[in-house]
């Protein structure tokens, strides 16, 4: 087979791409797969980029880490997806601990999105602006966080402004998980296109995270018809973070299982054009976050902890999209 890349590339979609990190670019076997044009045609800075790193105390930017992943990616003649403006999440203490006044916070919020935007102007295909915004208490209602609980739901608009005005170039998306098949969620996050739609501001995408279960993945069927509901509103949509999680250690039917999941979830993406193209959320088990968060759970990625490839997993992804 050709590669991962290669082969999509081949299908007619932009990248097949993975996240990765700065400290595992010091392991030099990681580095060179990671920069395997055959495999990965993108990369995905899995926290560099965020508001924790880009801005840790007010008007003090770091932008090395991140600068570290565009490098490599701009080195590799790799896609970039630039990873993430505004999230609940990994924000300092300066921005979570809010206490500030509604003109203030849009402000604060404008200023940073500008200032990283800016950063890396031209090299992003694509920004999550804005990630996780849905809660999941089953409704579809919106994530309590400091910017919805200050500002509003009009902070999502106001971000995906900002981001427009500093860089028109880079696609604009909005990022979640569990949206990959129709659900309450899926539809607050057809309804958050919707309003960013009807303040006639700029939004490009929908990032699909799927950081699905094995066993419990949506049907090729299920994925399609969600994919083809958020092209309907005129936004594209990628794969942005798929990884496929199991119990540890992992079994042999497991192992099949996960290939057919990948294969499908793969599958779901070939069947619809606006799909762009699919990211790993790091593509070997030896950095995965999973295990991490939950406990007797792994094994999630098409490499293993050896940087080795699971052959029938990698196979199934290969003929799904097509590739020989
Ligand atoms: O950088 C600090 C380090 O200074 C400190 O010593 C160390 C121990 O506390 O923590 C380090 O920060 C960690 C950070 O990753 C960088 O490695 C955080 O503890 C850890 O929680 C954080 O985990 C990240 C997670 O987001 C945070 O929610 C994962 O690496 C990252 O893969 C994951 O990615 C998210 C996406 O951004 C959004 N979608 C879900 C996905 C999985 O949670």
């Amino acid at each position: 087979a050709s590669g991962l890349n290669s082969a999509i590339v081949a299908a007619g979609k932009l990248y097949f791409g993975t996240a990765t990190e700065t400290f595992t670019l010091e392991d030099v076997e990681y580095a060179t797969q990671v920069s395997n044009t055959a495999d990965f045609g993108q990369l995905s800075p899995a926290n560099s980029m965020k508001w924790q790193s880009v801005q840790p105390t007010q008007d003090t930017f770091t932008f090395d880490g991140g600068d570290a992943i565009a490098d490599l990616a701009e080195a590799n003649g790799q896609l970039l997806r630039c990873h993430t403006l505004v999230w609940y999440n990994q924000l300092p203490t300066w921005v979570s601990g809010g206490g500030f006044d509604n003109a203030t916070l849009i402000e604060v919020m404008t200023n940073h999105i500008t200032a990283t935007v800016t950063q890396w102007k031209g090299k992003c295909y694509a920004w999550d602006v804005v990630n996780e915004a849905i809660s999941d208490n089953g409704d579809g209602s919106f994530r309590s966080n400091v910017f919805l609980d200050t500002i509003g739901e009009a902070y999502i608009p106001i971000a995906f402004a900002a981001a427009a005005a500093a860089d028109p170039d880079a696609k604009l998306y909005y990022n979640d998980y569990s949206i990959e098949s129709d659900s309450p969620k899926a539809t607050a996050a057809l309804n958050i296109v919707k309003l960013v739609q009807s303040y006639g501001v700029k939004i490009d995408g929908i990032g699909l995270q799927a950081h699905f279960i094995v066993g419990s993945t949506p049907s090729t069927e299920a994925q399609v018809a969600n994919m083809e509901a958020f092209a309907a509103l005129g936004v594209e949509v990628g794969i942005t973070e798929l990884d496929i999680r199991t119990d540890t250690p992992v079994t042999a039917s497991a192992q099949t299982q996960q290939a057919a999941d990948y294969a499908s979830t793969i599958d779901a993406c070939m069947q619809v054009d606006a799909c762009v193209g699919i990211t790993l959320w790091d593509w070997t088990d030896k950095y995965s976050w999973v295990p991490g968060t939950f406990s007797g759970e792994g094994s999630a990625l098409p490499w293993d902890e050896d940087l080795q490839k699971k052959e029938d997993v990698y196979d199934a992804m290969i003929a799904a999209i097509g590739g020989s």
